[in-house]
């Protein structure tokens, strides 16, 4: 067994994770496929507290569910306007006294260093589950253990990624995560949205990287196609989102160079940058990248909370 140890640990930034804990993450992952069907009391009377100050369907309701799935509870809060921060309250506060009631928290938060921040004052574990335009790692652990499954490796892969790349908090954790194994990554997005510099400059000292505006150039070789939105709630101004609003839209057309096995992953929501027809090609797996978000969060619940080695 390699010499890994999760129990309390905050999961911050996927920065904080070698290749090796990744990839016993996912294996951890993989072995919770048959408990999320047929369910667990690994654990029992544990209770997951989600803080959500920014809206979310796929990470509030995964946690939740894989909390469920593993015999435990939730409590929490999914909009800042029903708690009392809404009275002035600080997240640090909160989260002294939210650690009262709770064995583990995950935290989603509109301010970068939200999640660093609360980790400071907690005496439980903190998930990290998307900090403004800085990071989203459990949804990156999603991304990674989504490739693997779909093509039973990580290392070799052309992964190309289109979107939003400066306002996108999920493609900079994955961007990081990549450059853990050996992978040709091509970034593709409208020059305001280009990719952040801090990110660039880390994942460029360890594994290729092109940035190339069009995609058609591109397609032929890509083995995985990681789409993202872009992100209206984080521009300054409305007429910057005008300029590049619909930028990129995948339909079957964009498709018809593209190789059979290709995968396409998007962490939803989408907005117009994938069609519906698509959803029917055998290459579109974001629902079932959305489906492997609960035994990954089951995975890292287990983990933290030491019920698994
Ligand atoms: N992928 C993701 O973070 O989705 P939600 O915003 O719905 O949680």
């Amino acid at each position: 067994m390699p010499n890994v140890n999760f129990q309390g640990r905050d999961i911050i930034s996927i920065e904080d994770f070698t290749q090796q804990e990744i990839n016993y993450i996912l294996d951890t992952s993989r072995s919770m496929e048959p408990i999320a069907k047929n369910g667990s009391d690994m654990l029992k009377r544990k209770i997951l507290a989600t803080l959500f100050f920014e809206p979310s369907t796929r990470t509030r309701l995964s946690f939740e569910a894989a909390m469920l799935k593993l015999g435990g509870n939730n409590i929490g809060f999914a909009e800042a306007e029903i708690a009392s921060v809404k009275k002035g309250e600080n997240l640090a506060d909160t989260i002294r006294t939210v650690q009262n009631y709770a064995d583990i928290i995950a935290l989603r938060h509109p301010l970068e260093g939200a999640a660093k921040l609360a980790a400071e004052f907690s005496n439980v574990p903190i998930i990290n589950a998307g900090t403004g335009a800085e990071e989203h790692p459990t949804q990156a652990l999603i991304d990674l253990y989504t490739i693997r499954k779909e093509k039973g490796k990580i290392d070799g892969l052309k992964i190309a990624v289109i979107g939003d790349l400066r306002y996108g908090r999920t493609v900079h954790s994955l961007a990081y995560a990549l450059a853990k194994y050996n992978v040709e990554l091509t970034l593709i997005s409208p020059e305001t949205l280009k990719m952040r510099r801090e990110v660039l400059n880390i994942i460029q000292t360890k594994i290729p990287v092109a940035e190339e505006p069009n995609l058609e150039k591109i397609i032929p070789q890509t083995d995985v196609l990681y789409v993202t939105r872009i992100q209206k709630e984080r521009f300054p101004d409305a007429a910057e989102y005008a300029k590049v609003k619909g930028t990129y839209r995948i339909d079957l057309k964009t498709l018809k160079n593209a190789k059979k096995d290709l995968t396409i992953l998007h962490p939803l929501p989408r907005i117009d940058e994938i069609v519906p027809e698509v959803d029917a090609t055998p290459q579109a797996r974001y629902f079932q990248q959305a489906w492997n978000g609960t035994v990954v969060r089951m995975a890292l619940l287990a983990l933290v909370l030491g019920a698994t080695k």
